[in-house]
């Protein structure tokens, strides 16, 4: 591969191009409904993706972010209760909760597998906590058995943020369905992505589902009549459509992404980096492959100079970010989150990277370590 090779963090156009022909025939069928809102694409995206997971309700969303929003509302969160959310996680996790009027909460992440540290929840746990928020963070499910009964024992509920984590599955169960209710991204870079923004709720639960369902909807169940304040959270009948198409290769695009995890850790077994983990008791989706590096900005400059893309999720906690400096939490507050934050990077991670690219990268990265 020629020095000018361009290797991205995420490739989208390649996946794109194999289900082309049926990505255009859904659409088209969008246009002739005229169903742009909602409609029937959108409705059967839900009942699949709810049947994908064995779960009674799925209520699209117009992204993940509004999702863990309504979901959080549907719980009952309101101004002035607290919300138990990882330090370390996008910042969506934490403003759906700040969207509800509620605070967040924040716990550390457990070294071995950036999640939740569930030793740390308790002494976060106020009189005024309502839900606890596990991220699968990456695509490694956090660890829920500890998490549900921390939460049953202080009488919280469970909102799985699952945006990064379609098809994990924890001690042989899909994620998604453990929680009172989980909320996931489909936005185009997640491991199911629709081509704009998108986002559900699943949940077992009827009120949760009929609730979230309004709210999405300007509070209403029929047209025109509000019952309460919601909002205009309702999602695309094109992304119904996409999400409907590429939901049926969810599992071949998976199987892709741990072929690749696999191939890296081949690679990069000899070389001073530090390799994520897979838990014996979970399928781990690999939405990203992150290891740890000592000096990453040299490695990073180094993987640029040979064309090859890198990321850092996240390089500051949320503790230290100037969203949540109002809170008053101080740098040593969380120092697992801290430390991981200094040496995290993302190699480029989707299911068609090549083993080619693979060697590419690590050849690449061998000098620079
Ligand atoms: C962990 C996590 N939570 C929530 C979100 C929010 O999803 P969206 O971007 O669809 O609003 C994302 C992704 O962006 C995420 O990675």
């Amino acid at each position: 591969m020629s020095v000018l090779a361009k290797i991205p963090l995420v490739d989208l156009k390649t996946q794109y191009m194999q289900i082309r022909d049926e990505i255009h025939e859904a659409l088209d069928r969008v246009m002739d409904s005229a169903a742009f809102i909602q409609g029937a694409a959108v409705r059967n995206f839900e009942e699949a993706f709810a049947a994908h997971h064995g779960t009674k309700h799925c209520v699209a969303t117009s992204c993940g972010t509004s999702a863990l929003h309504v979901a959080l509302m549907a719980l009952g969160v309101r101004p002035g209760d607290e919300v138990i959310v990882p330090v370390n996680t996008f910042i969506a996790t934490a403003e759906a909760v700040s969207h509800s009027g509620a605070q967040p909460g924040f716990v550390d992440m457990f070294e071995n597998d950036y999640c939740i540290d569930p030793a740390k929840i308790e002494q976060a746990i106020t009189p005024r906590t309502k839900v606890i928020i596990p991220v699968h963070l990456y695509g490694q499910p956090a660890e829920l058995d500890e998490i549900i009964s921390i939460a049953r024992k202080h009488g919280l509920a469970v909102l799985e943020d699952c945006a990064q984590a379609h098809d994990a599955e924890y001690k042989g169960r899909k994620v998604g369905t453990f929680g009172q209710a989980a909320a996931f991204s489909f936005y185009p870079a997640k491991n199911l992505g629709a081509y704009g923004e998108g986002g559900a709720i699943l949940t077992n639960d009827d009120e949760i589902a009929r609730v979230a369902r309004m709210l999405r909807d300007h509070g209403s169940a029929a047209r025109y009549h509000h019952d309460f304040v919601g909002y205009n959270y309702r999602m695309h009948g094109f992304q119904g459509a996409v999400l409907g198409v590429k939901l049926k290769y969810l599992t071949q695009w998976t199987e892709g992404r741990r072929r690749a995890a696999a191939t890296y850790r081949q690679a990069l077994r000899n070389l001073p980096v530090g390799l994520p983990s897979e838990k014996a008791h979970v399928r781990h989706v690999y939405h990203l492959f992150v290891v740890r590096v000592k000096d990453r900005a040299k490695v990073m400059n180094a993987l640029l100079q040979k064309g090859v893309e890198c990321g850092i999720h996240y390089p500051i906690p949320l503790h230290l970010s100037g969203a949540y400096a109002p809170l008053g939490y101080k740098k040593g507050d969380f120092p697992v989150a801290v430390a991981a934050a200094a040496e995290i990077l993302s190699l480029p991670m989707y299911p068609e990277l090549t083993d080619g690219i693979i060697e590419y990268v690590t050849e690449a990265l061998r000098p620079a370590l």
